[in-house]
């Protein structure tokens, strides 16, 4: 383990969604599964790392050797990500909600009639995990963002890169037919702020392992 290339890193991966609860039955998630975040996970334990997956609800197996955390709703992924010691490395695979009901029924919401329907709802904005990693102070010397786009997948990635002030960001397309969200595929765009790499369609396992091995790579080429 000693001459593992990321022995005495410490590495964050957020993964799966969140679930923000409009009352104690009822809430607003989407189709992450959790399953790219894991094997990152799995993969950076493997090369050495010392390795804290603060995950949203999935129904996946925490990889063996991972100190595990499990959150509920953004905010939970924000104290959980809170409370971890400085992080070398944060990889933000999680699909975060980005605005939650602004109430939450402290009740179930009753259906009194056939025809009634609730308030409409509002939402309100959630807070964004990436963008708190990459800025505050003591910040992971690489943080890695991940941009699910169902159109302009390039120049919406780019966008996000330059606003969230992450180092990386791993963007895919996860549009209707690309059986990616939910699937065990992915294919993804690497983009720094010099550079653009398309990978092929891998497994998630495969995009995984040679993530970590980027990350790797770049701890080793670091200049201290
Ligand atoms: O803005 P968008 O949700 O598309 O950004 C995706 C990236 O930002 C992912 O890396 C995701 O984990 C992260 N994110 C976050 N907290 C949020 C929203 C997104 O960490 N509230």
């Amino acid at each position: 383990r000693s001459t593992a290339p990321l022995s005495g890193k410490r590495a964050l991966v957020t993964a799966g969604p969140t679930h923000e609860p409009l009352d104690p039955v009822r809430y607003i998630a989407n189709r992450s599964s959790g399953a790219q975040g894991y094997a990152l996970a799995a993969a950076l334990a493997d090369l050495g790392a010392d390795v804290a997956l603060v995950s949203g609800p999935t129904t996946l197996r925490p990889p063996a050797g991972v100190a595990f955390y499990r959150c509920e709703t953004a905010r939970d992924m924000l104290a959980a990500v809170e409370t971890l010691p400085h992080q070398d490395v944060a990889v933000c695979t999680a699909a975060v909600a980005d605005w939650r009901p602004a109430h939450q029924a402290a009740q179930k919401m009753k259906k009194r009639t056939s025809t009634d329907v609730p308030e409409p709802l509002t939402l309100q904005s959630n807070p964004d995990i990436l963008a708190i990693l990459s800025t505050m102070e003591n910040r992971p010397s690489l943080v890695v963002g991940f941009a699910a786009e169902t159109e302009n997948v390039l120049a919406y990635a780019q966008a996000k890169l330059a606003r969230k002030k992450c180092d990386w960001i791993v963007a895919n397309n996860v549009g209707d037919g690309s059986d990616i969200m939910g699937g065990t595929d992915n294919e993804v765009l690497l983009i720094t702020p010099e550079h653009v790499e398309q990978w092929p369609r891998l497994n998630k396992h495969d995009v995984a392992q040679k993530l970590a091995m980027r990350i790797a790579d770049w701890f080793s080429h670091k200049v201290v």
